[in-house]
C-alpha cells in the first residue's frame, strides 16, 4: 500500500460522527493525526468527552484528541439534543473515558500540524460546525495552500434544510465559519444532505452491525437504535441517514460517490435563510467553482464497507 493518508477529524460527536471516527480508526489506509472537538450537536464538554469514549471503544487509546471552540464565531450555539440525546451519544452505555485530552488547543494543533508537515499531505475532515477550521484559517492564512483537501459533511441543495427550512445543521450553527472555509481557496469535497439522505440505515443494516459481535459493532447498533427514534418519524422509513461516515468512506472509496464541481456560497445576511448553502448546481452564474458537491452514493457498497471495517475493531 502507498503511504497512509493523514487526516485530522474535526467533530461534534454525535452518533453518526462516532461511526465516522470508528470507520477511520479501523481503516489501515488512513492515519488519524488528531481528532479535534468542536461544540455542535451538544456543548463542547460533551463532544470532547464523546471523542475520547469513541477512541477507547475502538481500542485506539494512543489517538490524540484536542478540545476546540466552545461556541460559533458570531452566533450563540444551537445544539441538537432532540436528535442525539442529552449527551450527544445516547444509546450505548459507554464507560467514562480514562484517556485524557491533549493540553494543546485544537486550533493551534491544526495550525501547527499543517505548518510542520509537507504541504499537500494533510486532509481535513470536518463533521460538525466549521468553527475550528475557520479559526485556524484566520489565525494562520498560510495553512490554506498547505491543506491537501477539505472533505466535509454539511449543507444541502435539493434537500434544502434539516434544522431550518433552508439550512443544514452544521452550516447553520456557524454560517460565518462556513463562509470563511468556502472562500478559502482550499479544494473542498462536500457531502450535503442530498447525498447523506441516500445513506439510510435499516433494521437489517443495524442488525448487521450488531451481528459483528464486537464491542464497536454492538455499540454502533445501540447508537443507531437510539437515533432511529427520531429519524423514523422524520424520514418515515425504518432508519435514518448516516451523514458523517460519508466523509471517511469517500477517502477510502471515492468511487462510491458522484457529484459535480460547483460554486457554493453561504448565506450569512438573512435571518430567514441563515446558513443556507447556495449551490450553483446548474451553473447559472459565472461564480468560481469552489467545491465538488456530491449527490449520489452506492449505498449497498457504503454499508458493506462500514460493516467490514467495523468488524476489524
Ligand atoms: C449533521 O448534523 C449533525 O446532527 C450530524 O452529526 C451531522 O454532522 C447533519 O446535518
Ligand atoms: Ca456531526
Amino acid at each position: 500500500m502507498a503511504g497512509k493518508r493523514r487526516i485530522i477529524i474535526d467533530t461534534d460527536p454525535g452518533q453518526d460522527d462516532a461511526v465516522a471516527i470508528l470507520l477511520a480508526l479501523a481503516s489501515p489506509e488512513l492515519e488519524v493525526a488528531g481528532i479535534t472537538a468542536v461544540a455542535g450537536n451538544v456543548p463542547l464538554e460533551f463532544t470532547e468527552k464523546n471523542a475520547l469514549k469513541i477512541c477507547e471503544l475502538a481500542g485506539r487509546t494512543e489517538t490524540k484528541v484536542y478540545s476546540g471552540a466552545v461556541r460559533p464565531l458570531m452566533r450563540p450555539l444551537v445544539t441538537a439534543e432532540h436528535v442525539h440525546g442529552k449527551t450527544g451519544l445516547d444509546g450505548p452505555d459507554l464507560p467514562e473515558p480514562k484517556m485524557e485530552l491533549q493540553q494543546q488547543y485544537a486550533v493551534d494543533f491544526i495550525v501547527e500540524t499543517l505548518m510542520a508537515e509537507e504541504p499537500g499531505t494533510i486532509t481535513l475532515c470536518p463533521l460538525g460546525p466549521l468553527t475550528n477550521i475557520a479559526l485556524a484559517l484566520i489565525r494562520e492564512p498560510r495553512i490554506a495552500p498547505r491543506i491537501r483537501e477539505i472533505v466535509l459533511m454539511g449543507g444541502a441543495y435539493f434537500e434544502v434544510g434539516n434544522i431550518t427550512p433552508t439550512a443544514e445543521f452544521n452550516i447553520y450553527v456557524d454560517p460565518h465559519a462556513a463562509d470563511v472555509v468556502f472562500r478559502s481557496g482550499v479544494p473542498i469535497v462536500m457531502m450535503p444532505l442530498d447525498v447523506t439522505h441516500k445513506a439510510l440505515t435499516s433494521k437489517a443494516r443495524v442488525a448487521a452491525f450488531r451481528a459483528l459481535g464486537n464491542r464497536a459493532g454492538i455499540a454502533v447498533a445501540e447508537m443507531l437504535g437510539f437515533s432511529e427514534r427520531f429519524d423514523k418519524e422524520k424520514y418515515s422509513g425504518d432508519g435514518g441517514p448516516l451523514h458523517d461516515p460519508c466523509v471517511i468512506a469517500y477517502l477510502l472509496q471515492p468511487g462510491l460517490f458522484s457529484g459535480r464541481e460547483c460554486n457554493v456560497e453561504i448565506e450569512t445576511g438573512s435571518e430567514l435563510t441563515m446558513g443556507m448553502s447556495v449551490i450553483d448546481w446548474w451553473g447559472v452564474t459565472d461564480r468560481k467553482k469552489n467545491a465538488k458537491v456530491m449527490r449520489e452514493v452506492d449505498h449497498e457498497a457504503f454499508f458493506a464497507l462500514l460493516v467490514s471495517r467495523l468488524g476489524r475493531l
